[in-house]
Formats: structure tokens, C-alpha cells, sequence
């Protein structure tokens, strides 16, 4: 029996695999270049975003892309954000990254044990965004039900225990955290709040524009920040996901947009109070002694 039988684990119940402990959708799956990802090889000016699902890939994707793309920014192309920031697990077959020009952008959802070998010897710059995990995992719960390649899962009740238990695209958000903060000194990384990134655009790009070593023009600065607004990039087809969605996933059976709210504290929305308890008790217990902290109201941003 070939190894890979060991570390892959189908869960006929919720459509996942788990690749070395790491739950992935099993349609996006591809064995072979997960398995050779090791020795995938990485430039100095490579630049990746990391994050967990559901924590602000789309919105960091259009941001380092207009960063870096003045076709982008000028609109002179019509091309969709995911196809100058691809992911690395789920375009392999389609996209040759090879060929692509430096420097070239990526953003990933592997916990920091799967990543190439390049990144970990401090090779290129890695941007790790995170967000307080109940928004994470209500902004999840509605994209399982929006998007037909997952199975619906009907209440918070339900959706909450797999999240807990790290049954989920991604993992256990506590593990995904918690891994890439405590190996930081492995990498060239710099962390990012998606809440801070709400709270201040302009300052989160040019936090982001320092660390990659890039000096925008004020004017260049205030075109990005517009662009990546959330609301800009809700009405943009190149940059609201819907459409490489209906690529890949077939027709939207159930309501929803990609885009859906992108704000804080949300999940008061959809948690109830003894939910709640129930989440802080195990956030407490998994995060004790973590020292990033989290934001989880939108009030605790206004100054
Ligand atoms: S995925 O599937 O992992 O790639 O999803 P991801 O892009 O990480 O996260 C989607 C959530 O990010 C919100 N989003 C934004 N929030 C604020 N501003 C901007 N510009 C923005 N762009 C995307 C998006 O709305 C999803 O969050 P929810 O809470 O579901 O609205």
C-alpha cells in the first residue's frame, strides 16, 4: 500500500480529505502536487498571502494585486483578480507558475507545516491575515449553504460543532493560528487584523506596502484603498469571485454572494448567547497565553 493511503482520510459525511492532518475539499484536491509541494520552488521576490478560510483572501488578492498590477489599477485589463493572485494548492493542472513573471503572488490556505520548503529556509515574503475566528466560522457556515460543492449544513448548532472540531476546509482554525504565529521565526512573515484592515485601510496598506518594500505614490495609495473597499469590490465582476465560482462550481443553486457582509461581529447575527459561552470557553482554553489579540465588535475599532 503506497503511503499516501496513510496520511489521506476520506469523511464521506462533510466532502472533506485530510492531506497530512490538513482538510481540503476533495474536488479541489490534487494528490500529486500537494505531495511534491515540498520541493516547489520558490523565488526571493515570491510573495504569499496565508490565511485561514474565510479570514480576508479574496480582499488581500485584490489588494496586493492593485499593489502591483497598474493595469489594474487603471482598468486597462479586463482580467479577474485570482488570475494575477492564484492560489497554490487549487490551480495546479491549469496554471503553469513556472512561467509566470516575478514577482509572482500567491495566496494559500496550508497550514505552515505544508507549505514549500523555499518559504521556510525565509525565501520570499509571506502576509498572514487573520480575523476573530466567530466571524471566521459564520462567514463559513454561509458559504457551505451558499455554494453547491459543499454539503448544506442547516443550523449554527451544527456548523459550530465540525468548526470546533476542525472538520472544515482549512482545519482547526486554533491549530492554522496558532501554527503560523508560533513558527514565525521561520519565516519572513508579517501579520495583518482583518479587523484592523476595516477599521483603517489606508494605514493596513501602507503596513502592507513597508514590509514588501514598495513606496506608492499618495495618489496611487488612495486608488488602491478605493478599489479594495468592500463595497467597490461587491459591484466589480473582477473582483467579487462570482463568476470564477460559477466556473468552477457550476450554477448557484442557493442564495448568497462571495461578498456577503464583510463586517464585524456579525456572528451576534447568527450565534446565541449560550453558543456564545460555549465558543469562549474553548477559545479561552485553545488561545490561553496567545498574545495577538482579537477583535470581535465593531464598536472596540472606533477610537
Ligand atoms: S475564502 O473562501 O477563504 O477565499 O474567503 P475569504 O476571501 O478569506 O473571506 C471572505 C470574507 O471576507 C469578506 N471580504 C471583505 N471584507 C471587508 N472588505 C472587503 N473589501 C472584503 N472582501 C471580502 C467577505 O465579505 C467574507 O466575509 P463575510 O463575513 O462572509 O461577509
Amino acid at each position: 500500500m503506497s503511503y499516501i493511503w496513510y496520511c489521506i482520510m476520506e469523511d464521506l459525511e462533510t466532502d472533506l480529505l485530510k492531506f497530512k492532518g490538513f482538510y481540503v475539499h476533495h474536488k479541489a484536491f490534487d494528490n500529486d502536487f500537494l505531495e511534491n509541494l515540498d520541493d516547489f520552488e520558490i523565488r526571493d521576490d515570491d510573495i504569499f498571502v496565508v490565511t485561514y478560510p474565510k479570514s480576508g483572501t479574496i480582499w488581500a488578492q485584490q489588494i496586493l494585486s492593485l499593489i502591483y498590477f497598474e493595469e489594474h489599477r487603471k482598468r486597462t485589463e479586463n482580467l479577474e483578480t485570482i488570475h494575477r493572485v492564484p492560489f497554490l494548492e487549487y490551480s495546479s493542472g491549469h496554471i503553469d507558475f513556472g512561467k509566470r513573471p516575478s514577482p509572482r503572488l500567491f495566496v494559500t490556505h496550508l497550514p505552515y507545516y505544508l507549505v514549500p520548503r523555499g518559504l521556510k529556509d525565509k525565501k520570499a515574503k509571506i502576509v498572514y491575515i487573520y480575523r476573530n475566528p466567530k466571524d471566521v466560522m459564520c462567514s463559513c457556515f454561509h458559504y457551505v449553504n451558499t455554494y453547491p460543492i459543499f454539503k448544506a449544513v442547516d443550523t449554527i448548532e451544527a456548523f459550530m460543532k465540525q468548526f470546533l472540531e476542525g472538520k472544515v476546509v482549512g482545519g482547526l482554525w486554533f491549530d492554522h493560528v496558532r501554527g503560523w504565529y508560533e513558527h514565525r521565526n521561520n519565516f519572513n512573515i508579517q501579520f495583518m487584523m482583518y479587523e484592523e484592515m476595516k477599521k483603517d485601510l489606508r494605514s493596513s496598506v501602507l503596513k502592507l506596502c513597508k514590509f514588501l518594500g514598495e513606496d506608492l505614490s499618495e495618489e496611487t495609495l488612495d486608488g488602491v484603498v478605493k478599489q479594495a473597499s468592500f463595497e467597490n469590490m461587491k459591484d466589480d465582476p473582477l473582483a467579487n469571485n462570482e463568476s470564477t465560482l460559477y466556473r468552477n462550481f457550476g450554477p448557484k443553486l442557493r442564495e448568497g454572494h462571495f461578498l456577503r457582509k464583510g463586517t464585524i461581529g456579525d456572528w451576534k447575527n447568527d450565534m446565541t448567547v449560550k453558543q456564545n459561552e460555549r465558543f469562549d470557553k474553548i477559545f479561552q482554553k485553545q488561545m490561553k497565553d496567545f498574545p495577538l489579540q482579537f477583535i470581535w465588535d465593531v464598536n472596540e475599532t472606533q477610537n
